[in-house]
């Protein structure tokens, strides 16, 4: 992987940033915008897909923004960016539409998903998600994609995209983008309610926010699920009891994690001990992101000078992209 490699993420302004959206994510952010050519953007295009209403919508992508600044993202370092402050995004996916199939696009899991939970919107927008987004990376030329797990599928088909793109008009303009992450293996965070991730979807009590408040990190903590403890000594976790070491894990210190996976081996595990811990050990790593969210997103003046900055260093780089694909496509202006 060479240092110039270039780099897109984005994050659909659909609520509060949580700690899975900052584990799998935006930590790698962090760490690429000092190595890399890094583009960052907030994908409210593709929160349309739900029809927000059009005040949330807005203050949604405030607080995002004000979120990533939070976190450490540097205007100066990287380029942050509204996608639909970027008019080349939709224009290339108008152009990827044409070869893209009504078969392979729903196949994709994450439509069928959408498909099954709300059978009353299934919209041309969820159906062709993948294309908007495989729009998103290639319109940057981007090598890498530091996502969470659950969007391999979507990578997968960038490069399907992209080659197709390539192929049928004997170019070589896209890249293939990967997924990734510093650790190699790409993060998973578990929801407090023992199923699978954590996710916006799935409720309030199931996410930790950025910005939740130590009362309510407290509360919430000690309601996640747990089980009725290990009966057999050195037996493995439960589903949820393996969430709240891998909950753990994520802000704890190595050794407070080992004191109670050695509890639990030995069978003398107190969960309530463990969520008191876990609480307060996230209230700390949470605290000052909070506070720094509250001050940016209170600072409009500053936060319209970032998405101005952002969305010029953006555009450059699309409209540099979309006039070769409009090139070699054959569009050819008469003035
Ligand atoms: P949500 O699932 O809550 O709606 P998004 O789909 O907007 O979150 O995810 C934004 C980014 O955060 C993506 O890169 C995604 O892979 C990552 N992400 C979301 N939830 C998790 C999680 N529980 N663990 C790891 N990464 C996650
Ligand atoms: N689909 C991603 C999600 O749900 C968000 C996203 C949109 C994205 N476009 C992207 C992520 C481009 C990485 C690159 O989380």
């Amino acid at each position: 992987m060479t240092k110039n490699s270039i780099v897109v993420s984005g994050i659909r302004p659909t609520g509060n940033l949580h700690l899975g959206n900052y584990m799998g994510a935006v930590k790698n952010f962090l760490k690429m915008q000092n190595e890399y050519n890094c583009f960052f953007f907030i994908a409210d295009y593709h929160s349309l897909t739900t029809h927000p209403n059009p005040m949330d919508l807005h203050q949604n992508v405030r607080q995002v923004l004000a979120e990533y600044l939070a976190c450490g993202l540097d205007p100066e370092k990287c380029t942050l960016y509204i996608q639909s402050d970027l008019p080349q995004i939709p224009e290339l996916y108008l152009l990827l539409n044409m070869h893209a199939y009504k078969g392979e696009l729903e196949r994709v899991s994450s439509f069928k998903e959408k498909a099954r939970t709300q059978p009353d919107n299934i919209n041309a927008g969820l159906l062709t998600y993948p294309v908007l987004m495989a729009a998103d990376i290639i319109i940057h030329r981007a090598g890498l994609v530091p996502v969470g797990k659950d969007q391999e599928q979507h990578l997968e088909m960038a490069r399907t995209f992209g080659n197709r793109f390539n192929r049928m008009y004997s170019i070589d303009l896209f890249p293939e983008p990967q997924a990734f992450n510093y650790g190699g293996e790409l993060v998973k965070i578990p929801g407090l309610q023992g199923g699978g991730k954590m996710s916006k979807s799935d409720g309030d009590n199931n996410v930790i926010n950025l910005v939740d408040e130590p009362e309510k990190l407290r509360k919430k903590i000690m309601k996640a699920v747990s089980d009725s403890g290990p009966t057999e000594p050195n037996s493995a976790p439960s589903q949820s009891a393996q969430n709240l070491f891998d909950l753990m894990a994520t802000v704890s210190s190595p050794e407070t994690l080992n004191f109670f996976k050695e509890a639990h081996a030995n069978c003398n595990i107190r969960y309530g001990d463990l969520k008191k811990q876990l609480a307060e050990d996230m209230i700390q790593f949470l605290t000052p992101i909070r506070e720094k969210i509250q001050d940016i997103y209170a600072d409009e003046a500053y936060l319209g000078k970032v998405a101005k900055l952002g969305a010029e260093k953006a555009r450059e780089s699309a409209e540099a992209t979309l006039t070769e694909a409009r090139k070699a496509i054959g569009f050819k202006r008469f003035f």
